[in-house]
């Protein structure tokens, strides 16, 4: 779990590599993620090519970091046989916290990308990847060897935010 809790947006990385080996333990924890009905509706697009990565990094205004990393990985859905389409993006947004989380045991750091639910980026992800009306592109995973060491912010357990039973006083 102290994984977990060392997990930090990281946008900022070293010039080396990532190694496929590691590529393939992230995308496995993408996959490992829970969806609807066990749908499995998820892909992995993985991007190592710097042509791509600076296509990406024009997504939105947000994504700049991802001019300079060595790797993305862009989950799209595959709603072809989907049992249940609506819950597509539940189940991506599982996915990408997996694969930052495994970064962390990888010794990677990395950042999410959003795209969905804005259209313009979506479609931005569409035309990129020329991606055909069944296949949904949910976000961008920026990843790589951080620039610096990931260091704990202090980010507290926050009492203040759980309601027992209801919505009502805090605990
Ligand atoms: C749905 C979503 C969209 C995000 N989009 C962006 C983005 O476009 N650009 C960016 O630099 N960070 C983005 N982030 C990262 C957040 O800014 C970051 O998680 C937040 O500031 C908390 O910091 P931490 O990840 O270090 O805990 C996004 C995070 C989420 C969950």
């Amino acid at each position: 779990m102290d994984n977990l809790f060392m997990r930090h947006s990281v946008r900022r990385f070293k010039n080396t590599e990532v190694e496929p080996e590691k590529i393939e333990k992230l995308v496995k924890a993408g996959m490992a993620a829970p969806t609807a009905g066990n749908q499995q509706e998820s892909r992995f697009i993985v991007v190592t090519d710097r042509d791509l990565l600076e296509k990406l990094s024009k997504c939105s205004p947000y994504a700049g970091c991802a001019a300079k990393a060595p790797l993305a990985i862009v989950p799209v859905a595959d709603l072809n046989g989907a049992k249940f389409p609506e819950f597509w993006q539940q189940d991506l947004a599982a996915a990408m916290e997996n694969i930052l989380v495994e970064a962390v045991s990888l010794d990677l750091g990395g950042v999410w990308l959003g795209a969905a639910p804005l259209e313009e980026r979506t479609d931005y992800l569409t035309e990129m990847f020329g991606l055909p009306e069944n296949i949904k592109p949910f976000a961008i995973a920026v990843i790589g060897y951080p620039e610096k060491p990931p260091i704990a912010d202090g980010r507290i357990y926050d009492m203040g935010r759980i309601f027992y039973n209801g919505y009502g006083d805090p605990a």
